[in-house]
């Protein structure tokens, strides 16, 4: 046997096994177990360190990330005032200067672990400058990270003038995925169209579909119904996700008891949105404010896998962020009260495996499985969550791309010991 890249001593992995060897050998994992009995070029000792598959976020929006503050700020922190914001923005916007922000981005992701992307890009510009400016960025990063691409009508495929035939002009230049806004057409009846031309649109390319869908507090939105009898009618189960979904919120309970079963049976996902919807919604709402995230728990007790993404960093809809899934694992697990061990655990897979899932990566740490992984500076996945913890090493087949020294304080406390180093870590 040829001897191996390197080897991992003593991790332990996201499903709880814990002091496992991880041996990696032509860019993929060749063996796991507990003290494996072979030589490798590298030993790295990783003893009780968490192992995970890479971050992955599975709703962005990179053509207009890292634009904070251009033309303005958004004054009120709305999502109307945001699209507006946008839409000002739109006119100003050069290739070079959206290549040059999303490669930025591109580099916080990779050094917070992310090694895919699902991107929305606006198509509502008869110019597509995003597109071409995001295709041309997808090739730049693809030996490092995965960039997939949504054609994305942000004003509306049915609404905008031109729209329809600019997001196929999208397709055919290259992005793979097709996109929607149905609560942003001018009637739930314009909604439901656009719904069924773009599904059909996707069946016809064979391609997948990621589409905003309800995003509002409406409870009488019924736009991911319609998604899903489409998906069904058309056979693209499992080709399918719907992003956002905050409506479900504020539905009526009798009839989300219908709508979960008639979305697993079609084979949708859902991506929530938790710093984004938990800052958007709600705006409308006096006292008690409606938190306006989707049923997380419940959708995946009904087997719709559940992913989180990060959305918005820096841009007109929301001025924080720094491409830290952690970060979006820990808002989506206080919003949706998921703190049993089932939903720390679900948390960190809506940052991590079901994404990875829904984008058809074959991601895994697994014999067999390509050597992207991330090590953590946490013992398990409830740890990283609470520490947002320091990524130690990135690889993505087994190529290390990025490394961050653990994270610790140096304390000098009167009357104790000079420059004591305090880590927030505690062994259960
Ligand atoms: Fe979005």
């Amino acid at each position: 046997m040829a001897e191996l890249d390197f080897i991992l001593r003593g991790v332990n992995l996201p499903d709880g096994r814990q002091q496992q060897d991880v041996a990696v050998q032509g860019g993929r994992i060749v063996h796991i177990g507990p003290q494996l009995a072979v030589a490798a070029a590298r030993e790295i000792a990783a003893h009780g360190k968490l192992l995970s598959t890479p971050f992955v976020d599975a709703h962005f929006h990179m053509d207009a990330t890292l634009s904070l503050g251009l033309p303005r700020l958004n004054q009120s922190g709305t999502l109307l005032e945001g699209i507006a914001l946008w839409g000002e923005l739109k006119p100003h916007l050069t290739e070079e200067a959206i290549i040059s922000r999303a490669l930025e981005y591109c580099d916080w992701a990779v050094a917070r672990g992310v090694l895919a992307i699902r991107s929305h890009v606006d198509v509502c510009d008869s110019r597509l400058l995003a597109v071409r400016a995001l295709l041309e960025v997808k090739r730049r990063v693809a030996p490092y990270l995965h960039l997939e691409l949504v054609a994305f009508p942000q004003d509306g495929v049915l609404r905008s003038p031109g729209a329809l035939a600019q997001l196929e002009q999208a397709l055919d230049l290259g992005v793979e995925v097709v996109g929607g806004i149905p609560h942003f057409e001018r009637t739930m009846a314009d909604g439901a169209e656009s719904v069924r031309l773009l599904c059909e649109l996707a069946a016809a390319r064979g391609l997948r579909v990621d589409m905003h869908c309800d995003e509002s507090d409406d409870p009488h939105s019924r736009h991911v119904e319609t998604l899903a009898y489409h998906a069904q009618r058309l056979g693209l189960q499992g080709r399918v996700a719907a992003s956002h979904l905050t409506s479900m919120h504020s539905m009526d309970n009798y009839y989300v008891s219908k709508l979960l079963p008639l979305m697993a049976e079609a084979g949708l996902a859902a991506i929530a949105n938790p710093l984004i919807n938990i800052t958007l919604q709600g705006r409308h709402d006096s006292y008690p404010k409606r938190r306006g995230m989707t049923r997380v728990p419940e959708l995946l007790a009904a087997g719709v896998p559940v992913a989180f993404g990060h959305d918005c960093v820096m841009d007109p809809w929301y001025s924080f962020g720094s491409a830290d899934m952690l970060e979006v694992a820990q808002m989506g697990l206080h919003v949706a009260q998921m703190t049993s061990q089932q939903g720390i655990s679900d948390c960190f897979a809506a940052v991590t495996s079901r994404p990875a899932q829904i984008l058809g990566l074959d991601w895994g740490l697994r014999e067999g499985a390509p050597a992207s992984m991330v090590l953590l500076d946490a013992a398990n996945c409830a740890e990283a969550i609470r520490l947002r913890a320091a990524r130690l090493a990135v690889w993505k087949d087994g190529v290390l791309l990025a490394e961050q020294p653990p994270q610790s304080v140096r304390l000098h406390l009167p009357g104790r010991p000079a420059q004591t180093e305090l880590r927030l870590q505690r062994a259960l």
